[in-house]
């Protein structure tokens, strides 16, 4: 089998751990024990994870952060496990599923009692929201408990490679894998706070009793929380083409944690779709890891990302077609081409513009959408916001839902950026435990004031207009 790991990078060296096997469809594949199993399949050089339903077409991975349920298979006898979020170390044997699951026996599940869990704060997701949330609630003494679906915390900071902007308390001039290691390391120096991890919240109940299922001890969790935090990020936007759901068609982000996080080549040859920030980050991304960008589609006229990211490609080379779009990715298992099309400015396709391109890894860089369900669920008041990406809820500027003892904090609460997500995160973390504990925190208002001030100075800049004009529309007072 072809092996896609990197073996050489600029920046990152890969601690994958030690060797290890396991069986997929009942066939040796070697991986390392802190990768996901994805990653090692990946490596491995397979493409198909599922397949559809209906017509039985060939199925990659989209998101590789446990977003988009394309990666599900049988682990150890356990159906549907989202294989991008357990690591290489706890599995034996992997399975693809071609048809609904089989249910699991229900003697591989130690009992049917949920475990009992009662904390101060809950904070669901253990990205940098989360994680901001969770050490300024622990730090003015509350009793936290994160709880976050992959197997380790970080969010998707953990593949972010490039420098911090801003200010140094919000870390400028450090890359964002490092600040997620910092921030990682603060939980665990703090004994107020506890984390979960492979642990799914499904549901928020009356007097925030909230379920949740431990997919590495095989247990529900019903856990009765003072507060509830929700920081649950996002999830990459798809794209209407044709054959887009061949594999190697991929979100950006995706590619991002394949190679920067497991340090697995996700193609040789890639087409970017969206010049905006992140595709022009990803795309230089890719080429540090070896991998051939061809070209970078646009729809606008204009690349939305910033000009020093854009002058850097062209210097390399790599061509940005602006009023472009992709029109189809050819190939019959997985991507060997794509077509691409100019566009006129109503969106219309010039028929004869059409460009050809050999590759075999398509990202797309077109947007992130607030993972907003569980709020939706839990009844908060909710809003479609282009501005914030889609359906996030009415909150005020502490943070707070309109369900009482509910917050949010970061981009599931609005698509901005890791530094608004931190301090959003902060000051949810106070506000929680002020309201826990009223009003004797004194040195806690003043944090927080100044986090809010922090919030407002970096969102008075111009490149926030936008953003400003949705929050206009979410934040309630009270
Ligand atoms: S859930 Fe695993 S690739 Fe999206």
């Amino acid at each position: 089998m072809k092996n896609y790991r990197i073996t050489e990078h600029p920046i990152l060296e890969f601690k994958r751990g030690k060797k290890k096997t396991f069986t997929y469809n009942g066939e040796l594949v070697e991986g390392y024990e802190n990768e996901s199993v994805l990653a090692a399949l990946y490596a491995a050089g397979i493409r198909v994870f599922s397949k559809s339903k209906v017509l039985g077409n060939p199925r990659g991975a989209f998101c590789m952060i446990g977003k988009c349920s394309s990666c599900l298979m049988e682990v150890d006898g356990v159906p549907n496990v989202r294989i991008c979020t357990i690591p290489v170390k706890d599995v034996k044997n992997v399975k693809s599923q071609s048809e609904l699951a089989n249910p699991p026996a229900t003697s591989s599940f130690p009992g049917n009692r949920p475990a009992n869990i009662n904390v101060d704060v809950l904070i669901v997701g253990g990205g940098p929201a989360g994680l901001f949330a969770a050490i300024h609630a622990g730090k003015y003494g509350a009793n936290v408990l994160i709880v976050d679906d992959h197997y380790f915390l970080g969010g998707q900071l953990v593949k972010q490679t490039h420098k911090f902007f801003g200010s140094r308390d919000l870390f400028s001039g450090i890359r964002g894998f490092e600040i997620a290691k910092k921030l990682v390391n603060q939980i665990e120096q703090n004994s107020n706070v506890q984390a979960v991890t492979q642990t799914t919240v499904f549901g928020i109940y009356d007097g925030l009793t909230v379920g949740a299922y431990d997919h590495k001890n095989r247990r529900l969790l019903k856990i009765k929380a003072k507060q509830v935090i929700v920081a649950t990020g996002a999830s990459e936007n798809y794209l209407v083409f044709e054959n887009n759901d061949l594999p190697g068609v991929m979100g950006a982000g995706a590619a991002q944690t394949l190679m920067n996080v497991y340090g697995v080549k996700p193609g040789e040859r890639a087409l970017i779709v969206g010049a905006g920030n992140v595709g022009l980050i990803v795309a230089y991304q890719l080429m540090q890891a070896g991998v051939d960008v061809v070209a970078i589609v646009e729809a606008m006229p204009r690349i939305g990302g910033y000009f020093v990211h854009a002058a850097k490609l062209r210097r390399y080379g790599v061509p940005i077609y602006t009023s472009h779009t992709i029109k189809k990715a050819h190939g019959k298992n997985y991507v060997e081409g794509a077509t691409i099309i100019a566009i006129d400015s109503r969106f219309n396709e010039i028929p004869g513009s059409e460009k050809y391109f050999e590759v075999d890894l398509i990202c797309l860089a077109v947007g992130l959408n607030p993972y907003s369900q569980l709020l939706a669920q839990a009844g908060c008041r909710m809003a479609y916001i282009p501005e914030l990406g889609g359906l996030v809820p009415l909150r005020n500027k502490y943070q707070e839902t309109t369900v009482s003892g509910l917050l949010v904090a970061g981009d599931v609460s609005g698509i901005e950026e890791a530094s608004t997500a931190m301090l959003e995160g902060g000051i949810a973390g106070i506000t929680a435990i002020i309201n826990i504990r009223g009003k004797k925190l004194k040195d806690a208002f003043m944090d927080r004031e100044k986090m809010l001030a922090k919030l407002e100075e970096i969102r008075s800049g111009p490149v926030f207009e936008r953003i400003r004009k949705g929050l206009e529309k979410v934040i309630v007072s009270g």
